[in-house]
């Protein structure tokens, strides 16, 4: 790897804390470099969805820098940063969030219309994707007439319609059954490759931090080994 190339991440003496007593996060320093998979684990309330939140753009350190390809996140406005997460981030959570107003090729154009892409290219995108989610016959289901499987299959193209630098998953599979864990787990390695995604995943199933070339844990805030 080039070792002058800028990191896509970059995180430096982040602490969080909430009120007077809380002190979520204590001084976390962490390099994601283009094309990382990271899994981040820890024990429940260690703090990882508080930190990756934090990279991610939809919350702010009390203390610390975050840098995106080199430049300071703390430096940008909150319409700069959301303009910027519909373009650079995708976004994985445990529970789908999908509009149940809308079917399923709707929910994954979302994005892209939000950004003012055409309808034409917009649905060019988000077919794609859920043609590689398996999803072709789903797509004008609306999120209730789909299985818990295919509601996060879902979520998932949506995360990657805009076909972001990178994917953030938080718990991905943590309400899945173990059929589908597998399959979901399969999924994210094959579309890191496709669309050349860096990974950034917090779960706790050790199954699935075993498939990574990098694993942090989380322990009161800090990182332990
Ligand atoms: N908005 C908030 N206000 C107050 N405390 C919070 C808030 N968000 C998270 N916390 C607390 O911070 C700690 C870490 O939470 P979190 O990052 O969600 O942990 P994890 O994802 O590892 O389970 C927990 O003690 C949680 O209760
Ligand atoms: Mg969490």
């Amino acid at each position: 790897m080039n070792k002058f190339a800028i990191p896509l991440i970059e995180a430096k003496g982040i602490h969080k804390s909430y009120g007077e007593g809380l002190h979520v996060l204590k001084n976390i320093d962490l390099t994601v470099s283009e094309g990382d998979s990271i899994c981040i684990m820890g024990a429940s309330g260690a703090g990882k969805s508080t930190l990756l939140h934090i990279l991610g753009t939809l919350d702010k350190p009390t203390q610390g820098e975050v840098y995106f390809k080199g430049s300071k996140l703390s430096e940008k406005s909150d319409a700069e940063l959301s303009r910027f997460r519909n373009r650079a981030m995708g976004f994985v959570f445990q529970f789908h969030y999908l509009l149940k107003e809308f079917n399923a090729l709707e929910n994954v154009m979302m994005p892209c219309r939000i950004a003012g892409m055409s309808e034409r290219e917009s649905r060019r995108k988000a077919e794609e994707l859920l043609i590689d989610l398996g999803m072709q016959n789903r797509m004008d289901h609306h999120p209730t007439e789909l299985s818990g499987g295919e509601q996060q299959r879902v979520a998932i193209a949506r995360a990657l319609s805009m076909r972001p630098d990178i994917l953030f998953a938080d718990e991905p599979t943590g309400n899945l059954d173990s059929q589908n864990t597998l399959k979901i787990q399969e999924l994210f390695f094959a579309l890191k490759k496709k669309y050349n995604l860096t990974l950034v995943v917090v779960s706790h199933d050790i199954d699935f931090a075993k498939k990574f070339p990098k694993v942090y844990r989380l322990k009161d805030g800090q990182w332990s080994r």
